[in-house]
């Protein structure tokens, strides 16, 4: 019997337990292949922690967040974190550790449900000779090569209903609220979510903001009679000639946070309008997938099983023009996908008065050529 191993890395999302239950069966039932589990991302890989997910445990995840193999957002194997007996830390390439495991399963190749992080990673193994096939995944929906990722149908839909609710108790205190959303360095979720969910203002880190902007959107709706505001702010986005704002946090690695809370003072202190700040944090990459997601994850896992079984190594999975395929592993992680100006979900957003807090370069228009 063939046997591939699958690993789940880097920041989890809804779904990844249904692209695990994807592969497990249709490995099984399709190819006559085990799949091996790898816990917690490339950790489990370097220090051999795997198992044999049978039918059983790929059986009642498909609508379940978190992943059943863990994951974690730290561990490379190339610069390895070791605790020495003192508690100091150090750092040591453990890649060859990783590849001898591989073959200690016996497998044939190694699929990575990952983002940009894990998939640069895998992509790294494959120079090494390893067989990998990627499977994208993240609420940031910022990887090449797709036109979506799993996990962010449910991150925009569970930011929607946070704008919901900010918006009827906005109305009541006739207050500006601002929403934070995750995302990165793109603003994906905040452009689907502020669609969504009627927001007045969406910013995002592909279009730096400027406050007169902001401001005279809130004034423009108090002329109409309107005397709230919604305002998503994606964690990247930042005011023009300013840079991103990071908030630390445990491991001393920087992350990106804390411009909801700059920019809702900011817009109290100039307009003299009470202003609240909301942070969605985490909330966006728990729970249960999206009936959307839990599709996408199924097709992905499938197709990338079917990729593997006919040694279609080194490819990711992808989604273009509404057929999953299959890309270059180094299409998909050449560069972060971000909001193109042009982009026709923002021109559209824009032409329903949100405001970006900036100018925007004149619309091109769908029958113009
Ligand atoms: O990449 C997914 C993501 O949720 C980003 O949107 C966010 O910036 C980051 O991960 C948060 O990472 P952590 O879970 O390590 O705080």
């Amino acid at each position: 019997m063939r046997r591939l191993g699958i690993l789940t890395g880097g920041g989890d999302c809804p779904g990844i337990n249904a692209v695990i239950r994807a592969v497990t069966k249709s490995a099984l039932y399709r190819y006559n292949i085990e799949m091996i589990g790898f816990n917690n991302g490339f950790k489990g890989l370097v220090e051999n922690e795997a198992w044999l997910i049978g039918e059983a445990a790929a059986s009642g995840i498909l609508h379940r967040g978190g992943t059943i193999l863990g994951t974690t957002n730290r561990d490379n194997p190339f610069s390895f974190r070791v605790t020495g007996a003192a508690g100091e830390l150090s750092y040591e390439d453990r890649s060859a550790d990783a590849l001898r495991h591989i073959d200690e399963w016996n497998l044939d190749g190694l699929i990575v449900v990952g983002g940009d992080g894990s998939l640069t990673l895998a992509h790294r193994f494959t120079e090494m000779g390893l067989p990998v096939i990627g499977i994208p995944k993240t609420i940031d929906n910022d990887l090449g090569a797709t036109e979506v990722t799993f996990g962010f149908d449910t991150a925009a839909a569970t930011a929607t209903e946070a704008l919901d609710r900010l918006h009827t108790t906005a109305e009541s205190h006739h207050r500006i609220m601002v929403l934070e959303v995750m995302g990165r360095n793109a603003g994906w979720i905040a452009l689907q979510a502020g669609m969504a969910g009627g927001a007045d203002i969406v910013l995002i880190p592909e279009l730096p903001f400027n406050y007169e902007q902001i401001i005279a959107k809130v004034l423009q709706r108090r002329s109409r009679g309107k005397r709230f505001s919604i305002v998503v702010a994606a964690e990247g986005s930042f005011p023009e000639g300013l840079a991103p704002v990071y908030r630390s946090s445990g491991g001393g690695r920087k992350k990106l946070g804390g411009i909801g809370e700059i920019v809702s003072a900011e817009l109290e202190r100039r307009t003299g309008l009470e202003s609240r700040a909301t942070v969605l944090g985490h909330l966006q990459r728990g729970g249960s997938p999206t009936p959307f997601d839990r599709v996408l994850a199924t097709r992905f896992g499938v197709a990338a099983v079917e990729l593997a079984a006919a040694g279609r190594w080194n490819e990711m999975v992808c989604l273009q023009s509404g057929t999953i395929r299959g890309a270059p592993l180094t299409e998909a992680i050449a560069e972060i996908k971000r909001i193109d100006p042009g982009n026709e979900q923002l021109r559209a957003a824009a032409a329903v008065g949100i405001s970006f807090g900036c100018q925007l370069p004149v619309p091109r228009q769908i029958g113009s050529r």
